[in-house]
């Protein structure tokens, strides 16, 4: 979408945008990770800083990606400090929108000094569960505040993905859950998304295949009627 084809419709709003993926350190040359590119959070901030809103993108790890312009932009490496850097955001905004690819567990220990390799076989890696961010910010919003989540669903034996998507847009209490079919080189890497808009009022909207940009304004566009309907 060009800047001049997007109305000024977000003109005053205040929005927290999450991108990217945690890293989570095991020592001070290693961490666990995961294939977020980061684009769709990037998307989402340009986009809605496109359509006049104020915007905070807080940034994880992404592949390289040109700031957009108008947005300020915080880093957040890990989990934790992607945490916090919500928190902080999230206290003076109307609308939050947790695109980060967070990961769900950390080493529960990271190494001082780089792990060395000697003759006996390594240990595990144990892992500790890190806070869900979305959830907490969920259960601290401000009156008025629009909460909006990502899943990126692949759906296995257990059930589809459509399933799994409105199970947990119930359990994160959230008010729209963007959903991505992954898998088979869909989504992660690639320009191209597609997916379902499920809002907490029941309503599924279908999104067409297109570029994360088509996807942003389809969400902004959601966010906006789902905020019509509450005031
Ligand atoms: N999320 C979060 N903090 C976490 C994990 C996830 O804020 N520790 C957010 C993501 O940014 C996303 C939403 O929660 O907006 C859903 O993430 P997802 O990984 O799909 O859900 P989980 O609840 O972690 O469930 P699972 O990975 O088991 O499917
Ligand atoms: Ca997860």
């Amino acid at each position: 979408a060009s800047p001049q084809a997007l109305p000024w419709d977000m003109r005053g709003l205040r929005v927290v945008v999450s991108a990217g993926g945690t890293r989570e350190p095991l020592d001070p040359v290693r961490w666990l990770g995961n294939r977020s590119s980061g684009k769709q959070g990037y998307a989402l901030a340009r986009v809605a800083a496109q359509r006049g809103a104020e915007v905070t993108l807080v940034a994880a790890h992404t592949v390289a990606l040109s700031e957009p312009a108008g947005v300020r932009v915080v880093q957040a490496g890990t989990a934790q400090e992607l945490r916090e850097a919500m928190r902080q955001a999230a206290a003076e905004a109307d609308v939050v929108v947790m695109a980060a690819a967070v990961a769900d567990f950390r080493p529960t220990g990271s190494a001082a000094y780089k792990i060395k390799k000697t003759e006996r076989e390594p240990d595990p890696i144990a892992l500790t569960r890190n806070p869900d961010v979305l959830a907490e910010l969920v259960a601290d919003r401000q009156p008025g505040q629009t909460m909006v989540g990502f899943a990126a669903e692949t759906g296995d034996a257990e059930g589809n993905i459509l399933e799994y998507a409105r199970a947990k847009l119930h359990r994160k209490g959230c008010d729209l859950l963007v959903v991505n079919a992954v898998g088979e080189g869909k989504a992660f890497e690639t320009e191209d998304n597609d997916g379902w808009l499920l809002a907490a009022d029941g309503t599924e909207t279908r999104i067409p295949f297109g570029a994360k940009s088509q996807l942003a304004v389809a969400v902004w566009n959601a966010v906006l009627a789902s905020r019509s309907r509450q005031s």
